[in-house]
């Protein structure tokens, strides 16, 4: 019994840690991979290919859907840079709930937060759509980002969320950054660890710009300075 106690300890350990993408990880070469011309000059490297997010969503699916499985749940996507990591990871879910014995009945919701400017975090949070969110009393959540910082935006939308009372809340995040002051507040299912940089791609923007780009990619210096606001 305590063997299987710490064996569910370990993984769940595992599920909120993710792939780690160490400090001196320099990236693959842009010229290894396709991407829009209207980018070149503007990235540094990609350091995760589309394909290897792919695949570490699919794992990200089961090991919701082994938690989760027994129940319906709704999706809390976070507007605009979860979205592609929310619309791969309900894709996954589905597809694996449609093979096993009991599918899963998932309701899928959107929020936007913005709080960058430029590659810089602002103090002020801006939650839409959220106002009421009555129907999330009493349900599985799911909170769906695409990246988490200090974790201090997660925070502030986990307290606007349990104001609601559902019964459950699980947080997956496809990237978390290793940054000096992070909060307690980490995902329950974490894609990767990546280094404290900028990061575009895969809905990932830098004032609206390179969500149209499907590898997650260090943007350039130059890059920074073209779209600046
Ligand atoms: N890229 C895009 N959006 C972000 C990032 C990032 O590295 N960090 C927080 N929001
Ligand atoms: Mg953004």
């Amino acid at each position: 019994m305590a063997e299987v106690q710490a064996g569910r300890r370990r993984r769940r350990r595992r599920r909120n840690e993710g792939i780690v993408i160490h400090d001196d990880w320099a990236g693959y070469s842009l010229d290894l991979f396709s991407y829009p011309t209207h980018y070149s000059g503007d990235l540094d490297s990609v350091i995760i290919p589309h394909g290897v997010i792919m695949d570490r969503t699919e794992r990200l699916a089961r090991d919701i859907m082994d938690d989760l499985g027994d129940h319906d749940i709704v999706v809390l996507c976070v507007l605009k840079g979860g979205y592609q990591f929310c619309a791969d990871l309900v894709d996954q879910i589905k597809a694996l709930s449609c093979s096993s014995e009991r599918t899963i009945l998932m309701r899928v919701h959107f929020i936007r937060l913005k709080s960058y400017l430029n590659d810089q975090s602002t103090e002020d949070l801006h939650i839409l759509g959220a106002e009421d969110m009555s129907f999330l009393t009493g349900k599985n959540v799911l909170i769906v980002e695409g990246i988490v910082g200090t974790g201090k935006t997660l925070e502030t939308l986990l307290k606007h969320v349990e104001a609601f009372r559902p019964k459950m809340i699980k947080v997956a995040g496809l990237l978390i950054k290793r940054v000096e002051n992070r909060s307690a507040c980490v995902p329950d299912y974490v894609g990767f660890e990546i280094p404290n940089r900028f990061v575009v791609g895969y809905a990932l923007d830098y004032n609206e710009y390179f969500r149209d780009l499907n590898h997650i990619c260090v943007i350039s210096d130059s890059g920074k300075k073209k779209y600046k606001i």
